[in-house]
């Protein structure tokens, strides 16, 4: 029986590998100008990371992660996300030491057992950013313009950003007794997750998917209405920010998120026609995570987005990705000693920056252009023994269908001055 790809996880292959190597140039671009340097955190963990950064009580921690003990009897789990492994990453290497803020970018695969469906996988990935030890509004704002600036380059239309406060824990204990008061007479009537969170964490009722509930909770207190002063202002001075640089967003109150680290500012980026699973990204302000996790109180702020739902959208919107496919050369040799001049000078030729294809498999002259052509080779060097005894080798040029003798010591000058990649 051939043995199959666990669910929920995919092989990138061919044309889709390019599109996964454009959008990560992209991105290394972006990060670059706006000043975020790379990070490579482990794939794996201590379990009691993400218990204590991502929160007990979310469906993440609960129920999504892939825990094993391994040969040494500790726990571990396959990060189901970036942002508390970036922010051990900032305690453990005292990252709190350099210039602050500090901006750091990831790029990789997160796991989370989830029900898979369209855009929802169960290994994905994160294009991730943080920005640790800044508070200012403008962080935020820094942060959400290059989001925006990094969809606009990629030429994506009709996305929404809905932008939220969800307050700090000053306020949000207030917001939790008027949101308790509210509910309470309608508690029996929430779904059996909303019942448990009604103690565990009253606000995620807010944004369950569930029809019963978002009608119970159609004019329920919202964070919003519980805001104290300086988080009013937080909120307020963002959004001036945004109207100065022209970003457009939608205030949204239920935007609460799935992970329990979040103060203060929350946003989701939403794509229409690629499905239930339309937020292309998301994110907010972290302010207690760096103190959680055993460092010094150190505000944050980031967001990630999925590489697969982004992929979807560009494919989805039709949007033109310059997939430039490199001009390559093969060398046809024919007999024994072609073969090892042609060996000598595809070294030769790639060393120069040329990508050069051998026929590896013996083939014949017929069947070696049938390969060059199935490889979209643009150039064919055809070298038989007559072209050995003359010291030139047959230049075939595929795509105009033409064909000239080239002498061998000018083959290197001649393709370099041919070649368009070059
Ligand atoms: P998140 O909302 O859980 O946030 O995930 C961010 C993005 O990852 C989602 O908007 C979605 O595009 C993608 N994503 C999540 N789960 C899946 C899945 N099962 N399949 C495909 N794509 C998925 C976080 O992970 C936070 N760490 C973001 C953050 C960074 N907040 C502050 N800093």
């Amino acid at each position: 029986m051939i043995i199959q790809r666990p669910k929920g996880t995919q092989d990138i292959i061919g044309k889709t590998a390019l599109k996964w190597q454009y959008l990560e140039n992209e991105i290394r671009k972006i990060c670059s100008e706006y000043g975020y340097q790379e990070i490579r955190t482990p794939i794996f963990e201590a379990t009691e990371l993400f218990q204590r950064g991502v929160g007990e009580t979310t469906d993440i921690v609960n129920k999504e992660m892939y825990t094993f003990l391994d040969k040494g009897q500790r726990s571990i789990t396959l990060r189901p996300e970036g942002t508390a492994s970036v922010c051990r990453a900032y305690v453990e290497n005292k990252l709190y030491a350099q210039a602050q803020p500090l901006k750091l970018y990831y790029l990789g695969p997160m796991f989370r057992y989830e029900n898979t469906q369209a855009g929802r996988f169960r290994q994905f990935h994160q294009f991730g950013a943080e920005v640790l030890g800044g508070e200012d509004p403008l962080v935020d704002a820094e942060v959400i313009h290059l989001i925006w600036e990094f969809f606009q380059r990629l030429g994506l239309k009709g996305l929404e950003v809905h932008l939220n406060s969800v307050g700090c824990p000053n306020c949000r204990s207030e917001h939790r007794i008027q949101l308790q008061n509210y509910l309470q007479r309608r508690k029996a009537d929430l779904c059996e997750d909303c019942q448990t969170r009604f103690e565990r964490n009253p606000m995620r009722i807010l944004d369950c998917k569930n029809k019963r509930c978002q009608s119970l909770t159609s004019g329920v207190p919202t964070t919003l209405d519980t805001l104290c002063n300086d988080c009013q202002e937080h909120f307020s001075q963002l959004q001036s920010y945004l109207k100065i640089v022209g970003i457009q967003y939608k205030i949204n109150p239920k935007l609460v998120r799935g992970l329990d680290y979040y103060q203060r500012t929350a946003f989701e980026v939403l794509a229409e026609g690629i499905g239930a699973q339309n937020a292309i990204c998301g994110g907010g302000r972290y302010d207690g995570l760096v103190k959680e996790i055993g460092g010094p109180p150190t505000p944050g702020i980031g967001f990630a987005m999925g590489m697969e739902r982004l992929l979807a959208v560009l494919d989805m919107q039709k949007v033109e990705i310059d997939l430039e496919t490199e001009e390559k050369v093969l060398i046809a040799a024919l007999g024994d000693k072609a073969r090892q001049e042609g060996f000598k000078l595809s070294g030769e030729l790639r060393r120069n920056g040329i990508p050069v294809l051998m026929d590896l498999l013996g083939r014949g002259l017929k069947n070696q252009m049938k390969y060059a052509d199935r490889e979209g080779v643009r150039y064919v060097l055809i070298i038989g023994d007559e072209e050995l005894a003359k010291d030139i080798i047959i230049v075939r040029d595929m795509k105009l269908g033409d064909q000239k003798e080239v002498p061998k010591e000018t083959i290197k000058q001649y393709l370099l001055q041919n070649i368009n990649n070059i």
